[in-house]
């Protein structure tokens, strides 16, 4: 009321006469938008990955923030390694005004729980890499994902073993295989067993592939639990070793050498392509970490980070399921795979 009461006509009445103009007519071009999708302006959404020292996950991180850099909104990267920590990431983000988050979760099986503090806030949830599972045990469709078509890119770690074995000339009686599973996740299982699939139907023994579940998913669960099945089945000359990811496979190798296999005796093949395979492959000495599929974490990060704000901005909800694919890369062809993937 105070505006009111000063003279219109004084200079600074005027301005304010004009200021006051402007913002009415702005309001009035915005209101049909405005009032039901947030301004472009002021778009921040959060970034939790279940592991935030993982090349991987670091990437797609890295890459979401640089899409934000480009179209103007803000990516708060956050670590979710439990359920606890992705809660009060959750509350985190709301006390600091983001309309949505992308998560790859701890535990697939913490959806139901995610899914329902982000509505409590009204906060638009994304799914990359992992994707929730509802009670019922099916994946949650409600919620969008993005992620690797693991069946598909599995069965290409299958076929890159495979033609390597033959290459190498191995006799396939002699060959074992280290399958280091995670079951409880349905990506990893997808992915381990597009492997098998592919390696049987190149003539892979079945009698002759043995499980080391890991706890986790990352190189040290599976070093652990790849150790004592070489030790218990020192019989075999040569091994192959699959897993959801390299950082698993990786693992698996260094069990591998500490048991005394040597480089020639190995194919591990991962999948992911970030920096733990970047490391492997510029050692001096081959090691028996072969290849892997790599798969743009660049893309996803850049592609979940557009998607939502879409969804914030525009109110356009992305597809339900969207599903990315893979190049094998090895020691001879990395650093032109990586540069073909924007890694
Ligand atoms: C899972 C794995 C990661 C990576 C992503 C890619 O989350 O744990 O290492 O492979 O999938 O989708």
């Amino acid at each position: 009321m105070r505006l009111f009461r000063r003279d219109p006509h004084s200079p600074s009445g005027r301005r304010r006469v004009l200021l006051l103009g402007a913002l009415a007519a702005a309001a009035l071009t915005l209101a049909p938008l405005g009032s039901v999708w947030a301004s472009d302006q002021n778009v921040k959404m959060g970034f939790i990955v279940k592991k935030p020292e993982q090349a991987w996950f670091i990437n797609e991180q890295r890459a979401a923030t640089e899409m934000g850099e480009q179209m103007g909104f803000t990516v708060v990267r956050l670590a979710g390694e439990d359920g606890q920590q992705v809660l009060s990431a959750i509350d985190n983000l709301h006390s600091q005004g983001a309309q949505g988050f992308i998560i790859c979760p701890p535990d697939v099986r913490l959806g139901p729980a995610i899914l329902n503090r982000a509505k409590q806030y009204g906060m638009k949830v994304l799914t990359v890499d992992d994707q929730f599972v509802g009670a019922d045990g099916k994946p949650m469709t409600e919620v969008p994902h993005l992620g690797m078509s693991g069946y598909k890119i599995g069965r290409q770690v299958g076929d890159a073993i495979a033609a390597e074995m033959q290459a190498r000339g191995w006799n396939p009686e002699d060959v074992a295989a280290l399958r280091i599973s995670n079951n409880e996740l349905p990506t990893a299982r997808e992915r381990t067993d597009g492997a098998t699939d592919a390696l049987l139907e190149n003539g892979f023994d079945p009698d002759h592939i043995f499980d080391a579940p890991q706890q986790n998913t990352d190189t040290s669960s599976a070093f652990a639990a790849a150790s004592p099945v070489f030790a218990k089945h020192g019989n075999f000359k040569h091994w192959v070793i699959y897993a959801l990811n390299e950082e698993s496979v990786l693992g698996g190798v260094r069990a591998s050498e500490q048991y005394g296999l040597s480089a020639d005796q190995v194919i591990g093949v991962g999948i992911n392509g970030s920096g733990a395979a970047f490391a492997e492959f510029s050692r001096q000495q081959p090691t028996g970490f072969y290849g892997t599929i790599a798969v743009s974490s660049t893309m996803h990060g850049r592609q979940t980070a557009e998607n939502l704000y879409n969804w914030i901005t525009k109110g356009e909800k992305p597809p339900a399921n969207t599903e990315t694919s893979g190049t094998l890369m090895t020691r001879d062809n990395w650093q032109q795979v990586r540069q073909d993937l924007g890694l």
